[in-house]
């Protein structure tokens, strides 16, 4: 079995994004840079800085063009944003991400609630933009979302991941991240989500997105891993949760995940001590301890 687990690791932050996007208290685009900037000091070599969606629906990211143009970047680093239709990516193309993001999900009722529309129809609106991206040498990634259980439908069977990977390949999506919305999964339940998208998509395209909400993202990253699965997001302080999935907490601590890898000698390019810093920066501002058992234990041990 470990014979397969992958000898390096790419994270992409989504705290940025996906992180603050929850936050009810504003936080100012400075914030929001410095804290890209300290993930980037790291060793994060792809963030998810925000996304190109209302602002009537998500406040929280209205400050999109003032922080990726904020961004002293660095070579080697990919930013990447979120665009659910074209009005949105022809803002988004202003400000150079490196790759979009459209997000569909695994179930009815969750796209419903999350972007206005069906899935049919969602795949209808990302086609152009994925087109136009392409065409603009961007590269694009597709989020699924609730591809283990929704707050609405409950369970998802895995042949409804599969539909949706096949649909997402089939307008050009170039890679896809198997979110796990509302924390649900547990291992086994994650593989076979992995499994149905793994019909479509090779396994360097595959990422796992694991909010921790019911405690199992490590064990599901684990269970990931074991499927040759290298490539994942997490977010700085476990920062997080999706507006339209009331009662999801945030994704698996990037400082967990990284502690984890590095205890399993995977290879991640992340220097834990500065992202425990970006970790606490970020904290500090909300006003909280960080959301990650790793962070709080090292935190405590460099105190004493
Ligand atoms: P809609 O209301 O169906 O769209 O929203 P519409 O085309 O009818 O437009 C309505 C209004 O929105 C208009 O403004 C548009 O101009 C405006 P008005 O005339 O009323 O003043 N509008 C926009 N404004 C800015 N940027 C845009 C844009 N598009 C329309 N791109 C829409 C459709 C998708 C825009 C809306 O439902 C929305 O913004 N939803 C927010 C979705 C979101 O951000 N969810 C959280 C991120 S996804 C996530 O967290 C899951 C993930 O992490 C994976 C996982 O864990 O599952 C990725
Ligand atoms: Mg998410």
């Amino acid at each position: 079995m470990t014979s397969s687990i992958p000898s390096r690791v790419r994270l992409i932050d989504v705290g940025p994004r996906d992180g603050l996007q929850n936050e009810k208290t504003p936080v100012p685009a400075a914030v929001k840079v410095e804290l890209v900037h300290r993930l980037q000091q790291a060793g994060l070599q792809e963030i998810e800085v925000t996304s190109y969606v209302s602002p009537k629906w998500v406040p929280q990211m209205g400050d999109n063009h003032e922080v990726m143009s904020g961004i002293a970047r660095q070579p080697g680093v990919a930013y990447s944003v979120l665009t659910p239709n074209l009005k949105g990516f022809e803002a988004a193309v202003l400000d150079k991400p490196d790759e979009i993001v459209v997000f569909g999900s695994a179930s009815e009722a969750f796209s419903q609630r999350n972007i206005n529309c069906s899935i049919a129809e969602s795949i209808e609106r990302f086609a152009p933009v994925v087109q136009a991206a392409l065409a603009a040498g961007i590269r694009v990634r597709g989020a699924m979302s609730c591809t283990v259980g929704c707050p609405y439908e409950g369970d998802i069977a895995p042949e409804r991941v599969a539909y949706l990977a096949g649909l997402l390949k089939g307008i050009g999506v170039q890679r896809v991240d198997v979110a796990d919305t509302i924390g649900v999964g547990t291992p086994r339940k994650v593989q076979r989500a992995l499994e149905a998208t793994l019909q479509h998509f090779g396994i360097d395209e595959v990422s796992g997105h694991f909010h921790d909400t019911y405690g199992q993202a490590l064990s599901n990253t684990l269970a990931a891993l074991e499927l040759g699965v290298w490539n994942f997001q997490s977010s700085v302080a476990g920062l997080g949760g999706c507006p339209y999935a009331k009662g999801a907490t945030g994704n698996v601590a990037t400082e967990d995940v990284v502690y984890m890898l590095h205890g399993m000698d995977i290879d991640t390019g992340i220097d834990l001590d500065r992202l425990i810093d970006a970790g606490a920066y970020i904290s500090g501002f909300l006003d909280r301890k960080p959301n990650s058992r790793v962070a709080n234990a090292l935190l405590t041990k460099r105190a004493g």
